[in-house]
């Protein structure tokens, strides 16, 4: 791919050059087909180095929530850059870390109290894990180290966070050997989940588990699957009867969107412990949260060192996304968020609706600002996405699935060609 990449005017030169020593994510280097070189972005568009213009369907990887170059976080992130970018969490904080630990615990329903910062959905996973299983060290069952998660679960690419995906969504497949095993239950696809086994499979096993972690309402990467609301609140049963520590892996569904600020809400219950990234920054810099409740912390707090929990990376609460987090919240105060994703929802299911008589679909479903047309199978991934772009938008399928997770500033005009085109291009597919 990257040999390929030749000169011309509308190739600018850091492109051509850079390529060569570049390693894509999720891609066959060889046979990738060559990314867009984007030289700005604004609202819910980029723009290329060609001067094309997309309509961004998918808010980067389901981050900007906002819009891309919202002023008030770009306004906020200069400002504390002047006064102090960065700092270790080491023995010193700093206002907009506490701020925004303050304004999570305040925000998120339940006793979710204490907030522990990283930079990736990925590492909040792993830290999320290892409360988990030192609470329970600490509480004096050492033996509970594992974990339940879901078929169709996507949970990050670190090591522990593969190892509670599901495998055969095919991202992590090749290391199946390689990373310690966890149980992947398979619920079925029905809106009412049989959890009779998982219980069987509790009250045999419980002694031996430390959790359950589930993403609430939608399974994102692993086919936008939604689950319903009953399903978190037998979690949190079968949960308090078996000894679990319920982790809900918010990372995609926070932030609004699923139609409220956080999808678990939705279900009147609350977990044990929480992740969170994507949205908390407004998509402009990364960062990401853990909170625990008072009971998971709780079980750290003695005069003895080992209760400790021993993680710490070095980016840990960076003071630009934080105070870009800051400046997101605002913004979910200020302007009228839920309303736009309320209305991007009847949008997304009056302009994908027509979809459903097409021959090649499976099912068209809608939540929140979230909107997804499952077909049959798509033969040519590349080909597919390369369509859209001819057409003037950024949709990126994965596996099966078309959707659609734009900013919630996103237009009514920009939002019908988004669905318009993906209507036209279902239409094109062949039998
Ligand atoms: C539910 C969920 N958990 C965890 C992650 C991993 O986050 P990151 O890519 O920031 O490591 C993702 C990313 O898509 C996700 O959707």
């Amino acid at each position: 791919m990257a040999g390929q990449a030749s000169k011309s005017s509308a190739i600018p030169g850091w492109y051509a050059d850079g390529l060569e020593h570049i390693w894509l994510p999720y891609a066959q280097m060889k046979t990738v087909p060559p990314p867009l070189p984007v030289v700005r972005t604004y609202g819910a568009r980029i723009m290329l180095a060609d001067g094309r213009e997309l309509i961004d369907g998918i808010a980067s990887w389901w981050t900007a929530c906002h819009g891309y170059n919202h002023s008030h976080i770009r306004q906020a992130v200069e400002a504390q850059l002047a006064r102090v970018p960065h700092v270790m969490f080491g023995g010193l904080v700093h206002e907009q870390a506490l701020t925004l630990a303050r304004r999570l615990a305040s925000l998120l329903p339940g006793d979710l109290r204490r907030v522990f910062f990283s930079d990736s959905g990925s590492v909040a996973v792993e830290v999320a894990m290892k409360m988990a299983v030192q609470y329970w060290i600490n509480t004096g069952k050492p033996k509970k180290t594992k974990f339940v998660a879901f078929k169709h679960s996507y949970h990050g690419d670190t090591q522990g966070a593969m190892s509670v995906t599901d495998p055969a969504i095919g991202i992590h497949d090749v290391f199946r050997e390689a990373y310690p095993h966890h149980t992947i239950i398979d619920i079925g696809r029905e809106p009412e989940p049989d959890l009779t086994s998982l219980a069987r499979f509790l009250e045999r096993q419980a002694g031996e588990y430390a959790g359950i972690i589930v993403e609430p309402l939608v399974q994102g990467a692993g086919g936008m699957i939604f689950r319903s609301e009953k399903l978190l609140r037998s979690l949190r049963q079968l949960a308090d009867g078996a000894d679990q520590i319920l982790i809900f892996d918010e990372i995609f569904t926070g932030f609004g969107r699923t139609g409220t600020l956080f999808a678990y809400e939705q279900a009147g219950t609350s977990p044990d412990v929480i992740t969170l990234s994507k949205a908390l920054t407004g998509g402009t810099l990364p960062l990401a949260a853990t909170v625990a409740t008072r009971k998971v912390f709780d079980a750290f707090w003695s005069d003895d060192p080992k209760t400790a929990l021993m993680h710490g990376p070095t980016y840990m609460a960076n003071a630009l996304a934080c105070a870009a987090a800051n400046a997101s919240l605002d913004l979910f105060e200020r302007e009228p968020r839920m309303r736009q994703v309320a209305d991007i929802s009847i949008a997304l299911e009056r302009g994908l609706a027509p979809c459903r008589d097409l021959p090649r679909v499976k099912e068209v479903r809608v939540k929140g600002a979230i909107g997804a047309v499952e077909l049959d199978r798509i033969d040519d991934l590349d080909r597919l996405r390369a369509r859209f772009v001819e057409q003037g938008v950024f949709v990126r399928p994965i596996g099966n699935i078309i959707y659609l997770t734009p900013a919630f500033t996103i237009s009514s005009d920009e939002l019908t060609t988004l669905t318009g085109t993906i209507v036209k291009t279902v239409r094109e597919l062949k039998q």
